[in-house]
This record gives structure tokens, sequence and C-alpha cells, in this order.
């Protein structure tokens, strides 16, 4: 389980701080899918690094607390880290899949040295036929062949690439498999067979998996809950498919109003305009420039949202 509360995440910069992440509390169950959702420049990423512990250099957390509670399966025993320890769980409980991950891979190391080069040092104690007989076992459980431990990444197609970083991150049975927009950049039909990897994953080790993608189908194919990130706040969280049905916030109401619907001619509108600039964020509700409602129904019965003083975590009347 990994708990967020109030946090506060960004990156010093010479102009300034950038406030990624501004007052986000949340909560990730041990063996739930959950996805982040919501435009380019919001923060997804950066929540996950925070997620991930990968603080340091210019990104920093600058207020509220990050927890990962784990129970070991063998001992029993539950061990609570806080965020300044969290790297101490990498490859061990936690796994990430970078944004962007497919230039992770060295391009000049075979796929079997950079799997184990990746592992605990109490792994590698093990003995490297032993591992790869082991990871040999794996590959083969989500369906892929051995021979790619022996390729070099150019020699792999795209797709591939991204399976054998996600059988990386899974290899670990870790408790938690953080993806960042795992499958972006792929043709639908190799995307289908990343995602279908993912669950497959998380049903057979039971895991805690979080998908950040843009793609709202994605989420609504795989994910038990979502949440919708908006100018570096969760503007809305709760379970797929009721917040497909019935979204509360407007932000997520028009995110979902954008999507195309299968038979249906008509173009869609995206949402007007773009998210505030995050090194300069304006008070009060972050989404009122871009907001349907902001100038009649919020201005009427809520105008305290619209107005707030600066550092508010601005909640939508509506949500
Ligand atoms: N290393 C960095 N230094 C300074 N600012 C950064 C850095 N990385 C990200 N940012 C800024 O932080 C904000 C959030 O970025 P982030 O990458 O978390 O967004 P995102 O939602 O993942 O976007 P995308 O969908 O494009 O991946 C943006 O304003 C971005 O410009
Ligand atoms: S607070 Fe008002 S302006 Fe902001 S999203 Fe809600 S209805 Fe729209
Ligand atoms: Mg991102």
């Amino acid at each position: 389980m990994i708990r967020l509360a109030n946090v506060r995440a960004g990156y010093a910069t010479p102009t300034g701080f950038v406030g990624a992440v501004d007052g986000v509390s949340l909560t990730i169950g041990d063996s739930e899918i959950l996805g982040i959702a919501g435009e380019s420049g919001c923060g997804k990423s950066t929540l996950i690094k925070v997620i991930y512990g990968q603080l340091g250099g210019a990104l920093s957390l600058r207020g509220g607390t990050v927890e990962a509670t784990f129970r070991d399966p063998a001992s029993g025993r539950v061990t609570v880290t806080p965020a300044e320890r969290l790297r101490e769980l990498w490859w061990k409980q936690i796994s990430y899949i970078p944004q962007g991950s497919m230039s992770v891979l060295n391009p000049v190391a075979r796929i079997e040295t950079q799997m184990v080069d990746g592992l605990p040092d109490a792994a590698r104690a093990r003995g490297r036929q032993a591992l790869r007989a082991e990871i040999e076992a794996f590959l083969a459980e989500v369906k892929l062949p051995a021979s790619v431990l022996d390729a070099y990444p150019h020699q792999l197609s795209g797709g591939m690439r991204q399976r054998v970083l996600v059988a990386m991150a899974a290899f670990f049975n870790p408790r938690l498999i953080l993806a960042d927009e795992p499958t972006t950049a792929l043709d639908v039909v190799v995307q289908k067979h990343i995602l279908l990897l993912l669950v497959a994953v998380q049903r057979r080790q039971r895991n805690a998996l979080v998908i950040v993608s843009h793609d709202l189908g994605v989420h609504y194919q795989i994910t038990d809950r979502l949440a919708i990130a908006y100018a570096g706040k969760i503007v809305e969280v709760g379970p797929t498919r009721a917040l497909f049905e019935r979204p509360r916030h407007p932000y997520t109401a028009a995110l979902i109003d954008a999507l195309p619907r299968l038979g249906d001619r008509t173009p869609r509108q995206g949402i007007e305009g773009r998210p505030p600039d995050l090194a300069d964020p304006p008070t009060g509700c972050r989404f009122a420039p871009r907001c349907s409602k902001a100038q009649d129904v919020c201005r009427r019965e809520s105008p305290d949202l619209l107005d707030r003083a600066p550092g508010h975590a601005a909640a939508c009347h509506f949500a």
C-alpha cells in the first residue's frame, strides 16, 4: 500500500520553482490497477517519480508525506518506508518503467547482461547459470522467447523491447510496478499486447500496478481506479467505470466528451486552451479559464473556489 498525503514536489530551475505536484493525496491499494490520466505537462511523470522515490537533482519534495507499507510474504512482517528511503525498495518491492523507456536499454549490451546487472547483489550471488534458467522460465510465462536474452536492443522490434522492459520490471515479483506511458509510440496491436502482458503479470503476481497514459481508452480497458491529473493536482479519483459514466469534475467530463465514439462521425471538440504554467500557477481553480461552468454555475454557487488565495488545494464544488 502506498499513501501520499498532501504532497508538493517540483523542480528547481534557473527561473524559479516549477510546482509539478501540488497538494496531492492518493492511495494505491495492494493489488489494484490504478490509472493516471491528464494532459501533457500536468505532472503525471513527476508524480510517478515521487511515488518511486526518485528524488534528487532538480526534483525535490517540498511538503507532505509519501509512505510505502508492505508485508513480507515470507515472514509476514510489515515495513513502513518513508519517501527518503524508498530507494531501498527499488528492484525488490517497487519497479519502474520510465516514460520513453526504449532509450533506457543500453545499446551495446545484450539483454541478458542488462537483466542480470539490474538485479540486486543477493540475486546475482546465485550464479549466472542458475539465474539464466530462472529468467528463461519467467520469460516463457510472459510469452517471450529465451532468444531475446542473447539479442542486443537494436535487434528487437519496439514492441519486443517494451515487452523486455515489462519482464525486467516484473521478474523480481515486486509488490508495485509503476509504468509511465508504457505503450505510447507503439502501434495499436502492439499496444494491446503490452497492456495484456502488464495485466497478466499483475494478475499472476497480485501486485499493484500504476499506469500513466494520456489515452483514456487504455484506462477504460484495464484500470480499476482512475486518477485525473490537472495542473499539478489530482482533480478527481474513483472507480474507472463509475468515473466514465458519471464524471464529477468538469475537466474529467470534458476529457471524456472529447473521446471519439465508434460509429459517430461528428467531429469531437478538444478542450480549448491549455493548462496553466506550473512555474506561475493561477490562484483559485486552475481549470476555471477552460471550464464551461466557471462563469455561470460556479460564479453563482461557489465564487470562493474561483478566487481563493494562493496555495489552497482547489477542490471543485462539483467534484
Ligand atoms: N527536469 C525538469 N526540470 C524542470 N521542469 C520540469 C522537469 N521535468 C518536468 N518539468 C516540468 O514539470 C511539469 C510536469 O511535467 P511532467 O513531465 O510531470 O508532466 P506529464 O504530465 O508527465 O507530461 P507528459 O504527458 O507530456 O509526459 C511540466 O511543467 C514540465 O515542464
Ligand atoms: S471550481 Fe468552478 S471553474 Fe473550477 S472546475 Fe469546478 S466548476 Fe469549473
Ligand atoms: Mg510524462
